[in-house]
């Protein structure tokens, strides 16, 4: 895949992005409150493994398990070979994929060469197209569907990320009029428009107010994974005043269960997602048995990537199985039994 026209600062940007991501420092360990969750274990499920179906609706379409990549990178070097590895293996276990920041191609029109590359050689992928509510406020909806078609993407996701804007060299902590672009962009494309965070949660005011925008999902993305206050530091000077402010938000935002458990409260027209701290299909299976619709998984999915297709895979395999094991030894066939039949408790 060639690379995108080379702009120094945005190449290095990326680049260290992923590699202080995958760092065990970058991770908020501990604090997404999943060890707080336990599915309960049934000794006669009075199932076959082989009836178990993990299988799910989302939007119009059928999804293998609840479970998807979460938006990571684009636009840059490294990222058409790694985004190639990622779609190939979700098109072929049938597993959506959000992609990383676009802002590149609103003003960078060769950068969406790399995903007119992607398509044609994984027509049947699914992907959510994906740009900041920064850039957002400051865009057409013209631009953003230009975004979409050039992904020919079945959702748009908006990311908000305050805190990473704040501790970011380069950053545009600019979310003045947020709320009334989003609304105005999920008034106006044509695809369904979700809203994440990166790992930080959404408050129950924030997940009050997203019920007047229009709005077809929210991913709480909430604390206990990759930390972007974590990552920032990492980039910034030592001693330097963002280092020292990105050392004391480093455990900044709301975890993914108690975000989850609140959205799932707030949301009245939208449907809830999750993500955040996922490491296994055990986690996923947790987040869906609390109620969350999908869950991303981001962080694992790149280092994976990083090894090549076949550790990618082998690593969505991994989770598939697990997920359907949580189904198994809860009793459950489906997802929606799951769900209904109330298979988790909290612990503390
Ligand atoms: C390398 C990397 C790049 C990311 N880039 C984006 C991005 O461009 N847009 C976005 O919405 N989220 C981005 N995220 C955030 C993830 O989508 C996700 O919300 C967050 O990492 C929490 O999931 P995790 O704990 O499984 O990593 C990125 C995450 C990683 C690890």
């Amino acid at each position: 895949m060639s690379s995108m026209s080379s702009d120094p600062s945005f190449e290095s940007r990326k680049a260290d992005h992923i590699r202080l991501a995958l760092d065990p420092r970058a991770q908020a360990h501990g604090t997404s409150g999943l060890d707080r969750v336990r599915l309960v274990h049934e000794a006669l499920p009075e199932l076959d493994f082989a009836q178990v179906d993990p299988g799910v609706r989302f939007f119009s379409d059928r999804s293998a398990t609840p479970m998807f990549v979460s938006s990571m990178t684009a636009g840059h070097a490294a990222s058409g070979n790694l985004n190639l590895i990622m779609a190939r293996v979700c098109e072929k276990r049938n597993w959506p994929m959000g992609v990383g920041s676009q802002r590149r191609e609103l003003f960078d029109s060769n950068a969406s060469r790399e995903w007119t590359e992607i398509r044609k050689q994984v027509k049947g992928a699914r992907f959510f197209g994906n740009i900041g509510v920064a850039q957002l406020i400051r865009t057409t909806t013209g631009d953003i569907r230009r975004l979409a078609d050039a992904l020919e993407a079945t959702a748009m996701i908006v990311h908000a990320n305050p805190l990473q804007e704040c501790l970011q060299p380069e950053g545009t902590p600019e979310f003045a009029g947020g709320l009334r672009a989003i609304e105005r962009l999920a008034r106006e494309l044509d695809r369904p428009v979700m809203v994440k965070e990166t790992g930080c949660g959404f408050s129950g005011r924030t997940l009050e107010r997203l019920n007047e925008t229009g709005v077809a999902v929210v991913d709480v993305s909430g604390l206990g994974g990759t930390h972007w206050g974590r990552v920032e530091g990492g980039r910034s000077e030592v001693g330097s005043k963002l280092r020292g402010a990105a050392e004391t938000y480093r455990d900044w935002g709301i975890g993914t269960v108690d975000s989850l458990l609140t959205a799932l409260r707030a949301a009245r027209r939208y449907e809830v997602w999750a993500s955040g701290g996922v490491r296994s299909g055990l986690d996923a299976a947790k987040l869906a048995a609390l109620g969350a619709a999908m869950v991303g998984i981001a962080k694992p999915v790149m280092e994976a990537a990083l090894d090549g297709e076949g550790a990618l895979d082998a690593l969505l395999e991994r989770f598939e199985y697990e997920f359907k094991m949580a189904l198994f030894c809860t009793g459950s066939r489906t997802v929606a039994e799951l769900r209904e039949g109330n298979a988790w408790e909290l612990t503390k």
